[in-house]
């Protein structure tokens, strides 16, 4: 995603108007499992579309412009898959990312929504509970997000003298276990609600570090944050929540912290005066606004000031190499006083 965005002729406009052809092409091949069905051979146009039920004429032409994208190769009779599709978007890969490919999926459904959403203010799923189900997919999802950035990440904070550590919204746990990997005298705990334990601990079983890593189900909005921590990650749960929610998580974590203990909150700042950049900062604000009540992107300016507000102090900006982060690559750390 560039930084920012420039439309100033009319063929620009256009160009980032269309931009959705290409999303929409791969949901299509999406739609019809196009990815599982090629397998490891090469197809005629004629042979696949006879396998996944399609007129020749249309898979003619979207197998064109999934070549044309590096998604499938074209040979001399008709196609096979890249080496990255079948990496990533074929079941039987250890790398396959099926559960984002869902909510990516279920987003260009709900994005078609954003206007009734602007209008009244209110996420697509409104008051309905969200099913464990969901939160289990959800959080699968999130973990094939994060499995790369967080090894990046996890290499580049140092956490040699701490011991303990909670992964507040931790979710399927991805960033707990890449800190516990590469910091052997650390103890984590994932809190986060019941069905996305489920998948942490189910995550948890295939790494050798598993028994340095404990589970607690708790609302850290409604409920106190029990135990004391050398350390409290706070990544991607930022952006859920309105200022004064945040605030208030705030307060909870600075109960939750070791004296001279380091929150860290890992999320896509904005970081211009005006709130406009970056854009991927931008446009995942309207994300929040379609899946959440209160949720926003913020400043570094703001989120100091609620850390100074909740009694946090010493904050400073972690960068981390460039491209290795989840987002922009910056992370805010605070500090809880030594003497509070
Ligand atoms: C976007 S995910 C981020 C997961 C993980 N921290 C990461 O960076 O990949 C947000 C997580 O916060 C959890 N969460 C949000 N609000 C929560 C609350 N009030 N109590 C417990 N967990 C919460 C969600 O269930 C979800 O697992």
């Amino acid at each position: 995603m560039p930084r920012k965005l420039s439309i100033n002729t009319f063929k620009q406009f256009r160009d980032v108007v269309y931009s959705f052809r290409f999303s929409r092409i791969i949901f299509t091949a999406l739609d019809l499992d196009l990815f599982n069905a090629m397998g490891a051979r090469t197809w005629t146009i004629a042979q696949l579309s006879k396998r996944i039920h399609t007129s020749q004429r249309g898979l003619d032409i979207l197998c064109r412009n999934l070549a044309s994208s590096g998604l499938l190769v074209k040979v001399q009779v008709g196609y096979e898959i890249s080496p990255f599709a079948k990496a990533y978007l074929q079941k039987s890969s250890k790398n396959f990312r099926g559960d984002y490919l869902t909510l990516m999926q279920r987003q260009w459904q709900e994005w078609s929504r954003l206007t009734e959403v602007v209008t009244s203010g209110i996420p697509v799923d409104g008051q309905e509970p969200e099913t464990p189900e969901y939160r289990r997919s959800f959080s699968r999802a999130m973990h094939h997000r994060s499995q790369e950035p967080a090894q990046q990440v996890a290499k580049q904070i140092s956490m040699k003298s701490s011991r303990s550590f909670l992964d507040l919204g931790g979710g399927p746990g991805t960033y707990a276990l890449a800190f516990i990997q590469h910091n052997p005298k650390l103890q984590a705990t994932v809190m986060d609600r019941p069905a996305a334990l489920e998948v942490a601990r189910t995550l948890a079983k295939k790494s050798s570090a598993e028994s340095r890593l404990s589970f607690q189900s708790a609302n850290f909005i409604d409920d106190n944050i029990p135990g004391k921590y050398d350390i409290v990650w706070y990544s991607n749960v930022l952006h859920i929540y309105s200022p004064s929610e945040n605030l208030r998580v705030f307060k909870k974590i600075k109960r939750a912290l070791k004296p001279g203990g380091r929150l860290l909150i890992q999320d896509t700042f904005l970081q211009d005066v005006q709130g406009l950049r970056p854009l991927e900062s931008n446009l995942f604000a309207v994300t929040m606004l379609l899946y959440t009540e209160t949720g926003n992107t913020y400043s570094l300016p703001a989120v100091r000031s609620w850390l100074h507000k909740a009694g946090l102090s010493r904050t400073r900006l972690i960068r981390l190499k460039e491209g290795t982060g989840d987002w922009e690559g910056q992370i805010l750390e605070a500090r809880l006083p030594v003497s509070s």
